[in-house]
């Protein structure tokens, strides 16, 4: 027995890994109203039926969930037509992803993704005990021939955000089949699609038809940039033995009571999904086109977020804007962690909120 450790030590590479910082969420002390637009939540709120299921569950709180969640995956599979004996729930897609990482890669596999794709990839390959492999982008989205140049013998996951976060560029589908085409049989291909529902162009795909033709794609899907952020509700469709993988590893009971009856009375008001859309789809273009009036480069984003960019220098910065709009009860989202130390992420938000950062980014820039 080994008695010269004086406590207990993680595995090897645990405390190389630089913990996920979410966005903050509160302003200064003081200011009267907070305006919470960096973690891309749904400025129309959760559905109202999701809201009122949730207080119907609120009673009977003593009782374990399914531990399946069947109906909300058959839930799931109505609304998109799949077969839910292929489908996995999951707190949040976070969890999907990091049951993917545990469950395909071991010490000395590598996994790839690309340089601003969304962080939990790099945290849950390096839990693994894998090499992550971060590929340059070109022009802020995906490079599906840098993807492929840097897949060697020893990869084993490919992780492709489409659309990515923080970018919200996406990579259309035909680019996405190239790099599945391309990738040898046994290297698992990840489409996180966690901003599907927001995109509104001809050749985007999730990745369902794919997902549901090859033995190594799986399509990873969330509820929480519709309106239940806090209720964790995350799915993944693909193959059999995959789903049959993850099942295994899974925590018995890994989506609540709540999340369950949320993410089913939310999958089928669809009039709510529509509304949130609609509105996206409005001020989306309207964010885009005001933020490039002020002369701010604004990455092409098909999210519900874009990704803002300051000009060099001091009193422009981003965090100079940061602390600004933060004093005025309007949170971004700092992406210094993602490659871009002189950018904010700002989630596109309620009417008042997007006209109150344009006005007072306006104000910020005559200063
Ligand atoms: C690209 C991407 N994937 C996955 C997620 C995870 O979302 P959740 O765990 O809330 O489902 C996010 C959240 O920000 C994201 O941006």
């Amino acid at each position: 027995m080994k008695q010269d450790q004086p406590r207990p030590t993680p595995r090897a590479g645990i405390m190389d890994i630089e913990a996920y910082v979410p966005g903050k969420s509160t302003a200064p002390a003081g200011v009267a109203k907070v305006y919470k637009l960096s973690a891309n939540e749904n400025p129309l709120g959760p559905s109202p039926k999701a809201i009122e299921a949730a207080r119907e569950v609120a009673a009977k709180l003593d009782v374990y969930p399914d531990g399946s969640a069947r109906r909300l995956r058959e839930a799931i599979a109505e609304v998109h037509g799949l077969n839910p004996a292929n489908i996995i729930c999951s707190n949040g897609s976070d969890e999907i992803l990091g049951l993917l990482a545990q469950s395909y890669l071991a010490p000395g596999d590598e996994a790839v993704f690309t340089e601003h794709a969304f962080m939990v990839y790099k945290i849950y390959i390096q839990a693994a005990g894998a090499k992550p492999v971060a590929v340059k982008e070109t022009e802020e989205r995906a490079d599906i021939d840098a993807i492929l140049a840097a897949v060697t013998p020893a990869t084993r996951i490919v992780f492709l955000a489409n659309p990515n976060n923080p970018t919200g560029t996406y990579v259309p589908f035909q680019e996405v089949r190239r790099l599945h085409a391309a990738l040898p049989k046994n290297v698992l291909l990840v489409l996180d699609a966690a901003y599907a529902e927001y995109v509104r162009r001809n050749d985007y795909e999730a990745g369902i038809e794919l997902a549901g033709s090859s033995e190594n794609v799986v399509m990873t899907r969330t509820f929480s940039k519709l309106g239940l952020g806090g209720a964790r509700v995350g799915w993944m469709y693909g193959p059999a033995h995959i789903v049959d993988a993850i099942n295994r590893i899974r925590g018995p009971f890994n989506v609540n009571a709540t999340a369950i009856e949320a993410g089913i009375a939310a999958i089928r008001d669809r009039a709510h999904i529509e509304r949130s859309v609609a509105h996206n789809e409005k001020w989306l273009a309207w964010l885009s086109a005001e933020l490039t009036g002020l002369g701010l480069r604004v990455t092409p984003s098909v999210g519900n977020f874009v990704l803002i960019h300051f000009p060099d220098g001091e009193k422009h910065s981003a965090a100079a804007a940061d602390d600004y709009l933060s004093a005025r009860g309007y949170i971004l989202r700092r992406v210094t962690g993602y490659g871009f130390p002189n950018a904010l992420r700002m989630s596109v938000g309620t009417e008042e909120a997007n006209r109150g950062v344009i006005d007072a980014l306006k104000t910020f820039l005559k200063s």
